[in-house]
C-alpha cells in the first residue's frame, strides 16, 4: 500500500478494500466510530457540528447524525453543488434527507451557503486515507479540500476511517487541507500534532 503513490491508484486500492469487507464489518465499525465521536470533549459540547452522510461503503454516520440530533446539536450537512463546492443545510431528522447528486442523500433544508461550514464547532469529514500529519485522501472532488480551507485553525476537523486507512504517507498536492484528528473503530480519536 505504501508503495502507491498516485492518488488514483491509491484510491482504487482503499476502495477495493472497503469493498471486500463483510457488510456486518462494516457496519460494526461504523458503530464503533459513532460511540468515539460521541464521547469526545469537543463533540460533547459543540453546538454546531457539520458532518455528511456516508454513502457506499463509507463507515456508517446515519446513527451518529441521528444521535448527535437527538441530544440536541445543530447538524449541518452538505449539497452539492455544480462546481464541485459544498453548500451546508441544517438535519432534521432521517426524515428530512432527500436524493442528491451521486447517489448521496442530502439535507432537504434551505440551503445556507458554503461559508456556513465556518460556524461548526466540530468537523467531520469522509476520507479514504489519511496520514499522521494529518493529510488526507477523498473521492477525488476535492470538495471537502474547500471546505476545509473556510474552518479555523482552533476548530477540531476529524476523518472518519477504518482501521487500515491511517496510513504512512498520503500523496498531497498544494491545494489539499490537513485535519486535525482521525477516528478508527479500534483507536478511537486521534489527534494529530
Ligand atoms: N480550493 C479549491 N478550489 C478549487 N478547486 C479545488 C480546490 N481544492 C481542490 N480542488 C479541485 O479538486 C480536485 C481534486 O482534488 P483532490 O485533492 O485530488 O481530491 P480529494 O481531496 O477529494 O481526494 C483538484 O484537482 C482541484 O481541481
Ligand atoms: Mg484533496
Amino acid at each position: 500500500m505504501q508503495d502507491i503513490v498516485s492518488k488514483s491508484d491509491l484510491r482504487a486500492e482503499l476502495l477495493r478494500r472497503r469493498a471486500a469487507m463483510p457488510p456486518d464489518a462494516r457496519a460494526a465499525a461504523g458503530r464503533s466510530i459513532r460511540d468515539a465521536l460521541l464521547s469526545v470533549p469537543e463533540v460533547e459540547m459543540a453546538g454546531t457540528v457539520a458532518a455528511y452522510v456516508s454513502v457506499g461503503t463509507e463507515p456508517d454516520t446515519h446513527g451518529l447524525l441521528f444521535a448527535l440530533w437527538k441530544r440536541g446539536a445543530y447538524v449541518i450537512l452538505p449539497r452539492l453543488l455544480p462546481d464541485g463546492d459544498l453548500d451546508w443545510a441544517s438535519y432534521e431528522g432521517p426524515d428530512s434527507l432527500v436524493p442528491g447528486p451521486r447517489g448521496c442523500l442530502e439535507p432537504s433544508e434551505p440551503p445556507r451557503g458554503p461559508g456556513a461550514v465556518a460556524s461548526a464547532d466540530v468537523v467531520l469529514v469522509p476520507a479514504l486515507a489519511a496520514d499522521r500529519t494529518g493529510m488526507r485522501l477523498g473521492r477525488g472532488g476535492g470538495s471537502f479540500d474547500r471546505a476545509l480551507a473556510r474552518v479555523g485553525p482552533a476548530i477540531l476537523t476529524v476523518a472518519l476511517l477504518y482501521d487500515s486507512e491511517l496510513l504512512q504517507n498520503v500523496p498531497a498536492e498544494p491545494h489539499d487541507r490537513r485535519v486535525r484528528a482521525a477516528v478508527t473503530p479500534s483507536e478511537g480519536l486521534i489527534r494529530f500534532a
